[in-house]
């Protein structure tokens, strides 16, 4: 915990200081101007604490560490980027010309990366390429304080224990979330206006609930060691008011680890402190990403890790709903509830592309028996409106996501939506099906090449069909209840894209599909009430 202190302390000093200038080159960086870090002092070669810092427009900064060690023509030592922190593992050269290459341990695969660089007078130029064919991104390093940007000790874990159930997300959660359309860019001028937007666009009222503020708030912490936002969000609190103000509910993001996946402040060994701030504010969820903590646990110590959370949210006293992000390793929806989790992520980040967005809807056929009320897979956020896509491939989202039971996070500008993405993200019959009592996750009934059908089985007896073409041409399809095991005496059934019922479908229905287009419909039971 000491050396936490510290490297906070010391990051937040040389934040304040000096005015020296970093460029970087190459690969679409402009010009970047870091915050100047006083000369400690300045052994000979490579040895030292060498930080590139590149300033963030919200008053934090990017910082990359090479804490090194020269010992002739061999060098050792750690490099951070951001959540990753890697020990130097094998090295070629001197201060004249080198060349390190960093391995970490994620999860169960070895990340690295490689540098190369050379001393001149006392800063370290340095260049590093995402992949062999890229262009070199440059940038100049300069001697920072002994310690700044170290990892912290590594917390010894609580046992393991059952968190009790917070009563809360009985249907999965909707609402909006910053990342997928802002990243770093969400301010809150933003989430105010998204809180608005929300309102006057009518999705409050077809069920949209939370504005989700996620990565890039974080602002570092104060002298008690309380997290503060950066300059982005100037008043957590009166936004939260604000928010509340229009009858929606505000959540916010954090990492177990030292440090969020944009390399920003994360809860670490300040949970039961950052959960009882998030109260204060008046958060209502927070999704809780493991980023930095790759760097500190294994993947086998995940339980205990999002439990320390999940206990801390609990004792704040405040309904928190609790979402957990670990991209579904060691089958989270196996202990996700254990922990507290109302939802847990079950796949890697999600893109506004018809490839990516049906790699992981199609995919989770298999995790349906862990879906309950309270308890959610999250095939992530919405890309709906995001210009991605087409809006057939938008209608085949919604209804993917509706028919698994997932959470409908929107990650568009609410703003500026054209009535036809208005139209996909509010449609009432599609979001009745999302947010069914049962809380049954749908499942794939019947496959033929590009062509699938999933079902769902609804409150009522009623069951939701969803026939989706995956191929890039229309297609003729049929669905027959009896062939997909529907027994469900079928009274009516209902088109959720046409509004409107099907006429003479008590066995079974057929329909053109349009290319990656749906057609979802409603079976309606026989009930007593119904003749
Ligand atoms: C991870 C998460 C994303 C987003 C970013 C923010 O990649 O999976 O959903 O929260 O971090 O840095």
């Amino acid at each position: 915990m000491n050396v936490n202190r510290l490297v906070r302390g010391g990051r937040r000093l040389a934040l304040g200081a000096g005015s020296m200038a970093v460029v970087m080159a190459g690969a679409g960086c402009g010009a970047l101007r870091s915050a100047p870090t006083p000369v400690v002092s300045a052994p000979a070669g490579l040895t030292g604490n060498w930080v590139v810092r590149v300033p963030n427009a919200d008053g934090t900064s990017r910082n990359t560490y090479f804490d090194l060690r020269q010992v002739g023509g061999s060098i050792t030592g750690t490099i951070r980027v951001t959540q990753f922190f890697y020990r130097v593992s094998e090295s070629t050269g001197d201060e004249r010309g080198f060349t390190i290459t960093g391995t970490m341990r994620d999860g169960n695969s070895n990340r690295t990366v490689r540098y190369e660089g050379r001393l001149a007078g006392d800063t370290l130029h340095i260049s590093t390429r995402r992949r062999p064919q890229d262009k070199p991104t440059e940038m100049i390093a300069f001697r920072g304080p002994a310690g700044e940007g170290a990892l912290p000790a590594r917390l010894p874990l609580p046992a393991l224990h059952k968190v009790r159930d917070n009563g809360l997300a009985r249907m999965p959660p909707m609402g909006w979330n910053s990342w997928n359309k802002f990243a770093g860019r969400v301010d809150d001028a933003a989430v105010r206006g998204m809180a608005d937007a929300m309102v006057s666009s009518g999705m409050r009222d077809a069920g949209y609930q939370y504005i989700n503020i996620d990565d890039t708030w974080e602002g570092g912490r104060d002298a008690q060691g309380n997290m503060v936002t950066n300059k982005k969000f100037p008043d957590m609190k009166a936004l939260a008011d604000y928010v509340h103000g229009k009858g929606l509910k505000l959540g916010i993001y954090s990492s177990p680890g030292p440090n969020t996946c944009a390399g920003y402040e994360g809860s670490y060994g300040h949970e039961v402190q950052d959960a009882r701030m998030f109260a204060a504010w008046g958060i209502d969820y927070l999704k809780y990403d493991w980023c930095g903590a790759r760097t500190l646990y294994t993947d086998e110590e995940m339980p205990a890790v999002y439990q320390k959370m999940g206990d801390a949210l609990l004792a704040s006293g405040r309904p928190i709903v609790y979402s957990l992000c670990q991209y579904g390793r060691l089958d989270v929806w196996k202990w996700g509830p254990d922990v507290g989790g109302n939802l847990w992520r079950t796949t890697g980040d999600i893109r506004d592309a018809w490839d990516s967005m049906t790699r992981i809807g199609f995919g989770q056929n298999d995790l349906a028996p862990w879906a309950s009320p309270g308890h959610w897979n999250d095939p992530d956020m919405l890309e709906i409106g995001n210009g991605g896509m087409t809006d057939d491939e938008y209608r085949t989202h919604m209804s993917l996501w509706s028919m698994l039971a997932a959470p409908l996070l929107a990650g568009n500008d609410l703003r500026s939506m054209r009535p036809a993405i208005a139209e996909i993200l509010m449609n009432r019959d599609v979001i009745v099906v999302d947010q069914d009592a049962a809380g049954k996750q749908g499942t794939r009934a019947w496959k033929s090449g590009d062509q699938e059908i999933w079902t769902r089985s609804l409150t009522n007896g009623d069951v939701a069909v969803a026939m989706f073409n995956r191929d890039s041409v229309p297609a003729s399809m049929t669905a027959r209840w009896a062939e997909l095991r529907i027994t469900t005496k079928v009274a009516k059934v209902r088109d959720l894209w046409q509004h409107a019922e099907v006429a003479s479908a008590r066995a079974g229905h057929e329909a053109m599909v349009a290319a990656h287009g749906v057609v979802m419909l409603r079976l309606i039971a026989e009930r007593d009430n119904v003749p």
